[in-house]
């Protein structure tokens, strides 16, 4: 008797979540089956004059048009799906090295990065033919600051603390390579879909200043950050990667975004 009530019941679940299913399947080919729209935006209204397809300075004319609008850009912009960017914040950024015993690993939080707003773009070339595009920078500043935590050995020494951190970059020279695809959408506009990229880069100088090092030994710390500063250039090898990963998702996001919503005849109008 009580089998019997479990498996009627047990059916009735079946037969309700059967149907349940079926409604959740139905809502999903009527969405569907719906027109998607398909957004097709001008260029930002302060980004001016288009660059010509056929302009025979095609890479000035780009350097031209891009170079005063970063600043603004850096403010974020909703309508294009654009965050601010100065300061960016970078959720999380981790940098391990070596192994458990000799390598070191740091993580830094809510780490916030200025200087994308005074950044310089300095030349481009263009390949429309070959869809392929690179992009010059350069920045006086790269200031990172957040709250670090490091442990493991760094060169020879160990270390290990969590703090407040800061690491400036300076004079940094980066380039942005990518190819692109253009999609054909259902609307007739081509989109362009950055397929690869790269983000070769060279750094100056670096300033780092890890606060309470070694639970706050003030002597051990300062020490450390004198060794860090003194060896830079063997430390960016190791920060290096991990902020032109950072630098990499900002310009692929960013870009993707506008991609997605400006339709590439707008970007390149051809007559
Ligand atoms: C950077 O750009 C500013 C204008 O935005 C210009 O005055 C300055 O000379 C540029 N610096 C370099 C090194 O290109
Ligand atoms: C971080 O370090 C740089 C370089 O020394 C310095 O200019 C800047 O003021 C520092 N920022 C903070 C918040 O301490
Ligand atoms: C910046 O780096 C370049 C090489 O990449 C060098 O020629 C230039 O002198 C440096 N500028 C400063 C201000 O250090
Ligand atoms: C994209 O990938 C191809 C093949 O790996 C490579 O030849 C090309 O240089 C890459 N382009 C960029 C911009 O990194």
């Amino acid at each position: 008797m009580v089998a019997n009530m479990f498996r009627s019941n047990n059916r009735f679940l079946c037969e309700a979540f059967t149907v349940f299913v079926a409604c959740l399947c139905w809502l999903q080919i009527a969405q569907y089956a719906e027109p998607v729209k398909i957004p097709a935006l001008p260029l930002p209204s302060y980004v001016g004059k288009a660059c010509r397809a056929n302009d025979p300075n095609l890479n000035e004319c780009v350097v031209r048009t891009g170079a005063p609008v970063i600043k603004r850009i850096t403010q974020g912009d909703p309508k294009y799906r654009i965050p601010k960017l100065e300061p960016l914040t970078i959720s999380k950024m981790r940098i391990e090295q070596g192994t458990k015993q000799v390598g070191m690993t740091m993580e830094c939080q809510e780490c916030q990065l200025y200087g994308l707003s005074e950044v310089n773009f300095t030349a481009a070339r263009v390949d429309l033919k070959k869809r392929h595009v690179e992009w010059d920078f350069w920045m006086d500043k790269l200031m990172f600051l957040g709250k670090y935590k490091v442990s493991g050995r760094v060169l020879i020494l160990p270390i290990t603390g969590s703090g407040d951190a800061n690491i400036t970059l300076s004079n940094v020279t980066f380039s942005f390579l990518y190819d692109y695809d253009l999609d054909l959408k259902e609307n007739g506009k081509n989109y362009a879909r950055i397929t690869n990229s790269t983000l070769p880069y060279k750094i100056g100088g670096m300033y780092i200043n890890l606060e309470n090092l070694f639970n706050g030994d003030k002597l051990l710390g300062e020490n450390m950050n004198r060794f860090l500063n003194e060896n830079w250039r063997d430390i960016i090898k190791e920060v290096g990667p991990a902020v032109a990963d950072a630098l990499t998702e900002v310009f692929r996001a960013t870009m993707g975004a506008m991609a997605d919503l400006v339709p590439f005849e707008y970007l390149f109008p051809s007559d």
